[in-house]
């Protein structure tokens, strides 16, 4: 839980990371946890009777899925207490925070400006207060009390939980206005004046003072004389392509600000605030997403190509026929055209994704092997015993949890007799308290009426249930691949080594 800026370049680097991707579910976590009541739903760890997710739910008049999604998160922080028979009590280091009636009343106060907070580029634009729901909210003096003028810190312990309740989000909120207000790009360029940088951005310069001073407290920018730079720190991390992928990265979390602010709306009554079960939605949503995971292609071909390597130690590739469903950019698919020169892939995806799949698979000259199939995954029938390797490459997590056994059914059909199934996904423990960036990914899957994240044992229980009784579980550098076949066909039991893509895929 990092509460003070970091000094050395590795640690800015993780703090960026995780200011960029996790400070906002983790503050949303720990707010919704507490506007629902779930801290004081749960007994405390020794004194009661640990409760499963059902009772817990039923005590908050709650969706349990939304409440596996909380409590699981609790207890990978170590927040909560989780035992063997999936019972849940509250840590008793947090009932002990919880009972401090004047850290109860601060995190209180802070429950109202998730909204607020959430129009800082509005604030630095001015440099005053904004509007929200019909009142004026003093943001910048907000930005400030919490990361400028801090009250005296009361316990480390209560203070750190403090801040990941309090600061975690505005943290992720300053960087997203430093990189779309452009503030980051000219600090990166080399130092700026403030005037300088109200001329280049046209901001008030109230606002980009808060701004700059906000950046120096993350320990990002720093004060020479009257110019305002990067510190050293933060040039060493931010140099080359990282400064685009912290904007990229930062780009797709503020997508979520809104619904996470609601959280407790969403596990209350399952009113989901970004909804990509509306096609509206997921049409607009998937198509950014697709440019935004083309933007990344490079580093995500490493992993497509490693598995499709490994697939063919025991399922040799030559004039193979592959479907990648929920392709994206295409980037799974790709690696397996270009694993032999007669391999035959088909992308399917929604028809609005498949443009940038036809640019990217032109990009690597493997178009003519491609077919794209625009179709609803939901319903789409993919035929009886048509494909050698079916991919289904981050794309369970997009199903609610109903339609997972009735998509793996029709893609068993499809499968030819010795076929196998490539599923990529965040495979959870068996505990299902972790990994923590997992269980992270899982509440914005939940937050947006998407999927699950299931255990290697669940996914081995669904897929046994279609005719597919033989799986292995095989760990890449950041998620899983689910390997799945009928019986008696070979599937290989660990992960070629990694190869370099060949530079004209990188
Ligand atoms: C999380 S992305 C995964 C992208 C890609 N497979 C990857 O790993 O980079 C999920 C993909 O499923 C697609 N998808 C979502 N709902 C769909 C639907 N109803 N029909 C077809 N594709 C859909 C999205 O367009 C998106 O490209």
């Amino acid at each position: 839980m990092p509460a003070s800026p970091p000094a050395a370049p590795a640690a800015l680097a993780q703090s960026l990371h995780f200011w960029a991707r996790n400070a906002s579910n983790e503050s949303a976590l720990l707010r919704a946890s507490l506007r629902l009541g779930l801290f004081d739903a749960l007994p405390e760890e020794g004194a009661g009777e640990p409760l499963p997710v059902s009772g817990l739910a039923r005590r908050l008049a709650a969706s349990e899925r939304g409440v596996r999604a909380l409590v699981e998160l609790l207890a990978c922080l170590g927040l909560a207490r989780q035992d063997d028979a999936h019972g849940y009590a509250l840590a008793s280091g947090t009932a002990a925070l919880l009972r401090d009636t004047a850290l109860r009343a601060r995190l209180d106060a802070e429950l109202p400006w998730w909204g607020p907070d959430g129009l800082l580029d509005e604030a630095v634009k001015h440099g005053g207060p904004v509007d929200f729901e019909g009142r004026r909210w003093d943001v910048p003096g907000h930005y400030r009390a919490l990361f400028l003028e801090p009250p005296p810190a009361a316990s480390p312990e209560a203070e750190a939980f403090f801040d990941c309740f309090a600061r975690g989000a505005p943290r992720m909120q300053v960087l997203v206005t430093a990189a779309r207000l452009g503030v980051l790009e000219l600090l990166a360029r080399r130092p700026h004046t403030l005037p300088e940088l109200g001329a280049a951005t046209y901001l008030s310069t109230d606002g980009l003072r808060l701004l700059v001073e906000l950046l120096a407290r993350l320990g990002i920018a720093r004060a020479d004389g009257a110019a305002w730079g990067l510190t050293d720190e933060a040039r060493k991390v931010l140099e080359g392509k990282a400064l685009a992928y912290l904007v990229r990265s930062l780009s797709v979390s503020a997508r979520y600000w809104e619904a996470l602010g609601r959280l407790d709306e969403t596990v209350r009554h399952e009113r989901y605030i970004l909804d990509l079960k509306d096609a509206e939605v997921s049409r607009r949503f998937y198509a950014d997403n697709s440019q935004q995971l083309t933007a990344v292609f490079a580093s995500h071909f490493q992993l497509s190509v490693r598995a499709a390597t490994t697939v063919s130690r025991t399922h040799p590739l030559e004039g193979a026929a592959v479907l990648d469903i929920g392709t994206g950019s295409g980037v799974w698919g790709a690696a397996f055209a270009r694993a032999t020169p007669t391999t035959h892939v088909t992308y399917f995806d929604q028809a609005v994704v498949l443009e940038q799949v036809r640019r990217n698979v032109a990009q690597l000259k493997v178009e003519d092997r491609a077919r794209f199939w625009p179709g609803d995954l939901f319903t789409q029938d993919f035929g009886t015993a048509a494909f050698d390797v079916i991919i289904l490459p981050q794309v369970l997590n997009v199903l609610r949890p109903e339609d997972v056994p009735g998509l793996f059914a029709r893609v068993a059909r499809a499968l030819k007799p010795g076929g196998v199934l490539l599923v990529a996904e965040y495979v959870l423990n068996e505990r299902r308290d972790g990994p923590l960036e997992h269980l992270y990914f899982g509440l914005r899957r939940f937050m947006t009426n998407e999927g699950d994240l299931l255990s290697f044992s669940e996914y081995a229980r669904l897929l046994s249930g279609v005719g597919l009784t033989s799986s292995v579980c095989l760990p890449l550098p950041t998620q899983e691949l689910v390997l799945a076949a009928r019986p008696g066909v070979a599937l290989p039991s660990e992960l070629a080594p990694h190869a370099r893509p060949t530079p004209a895929a990188a």
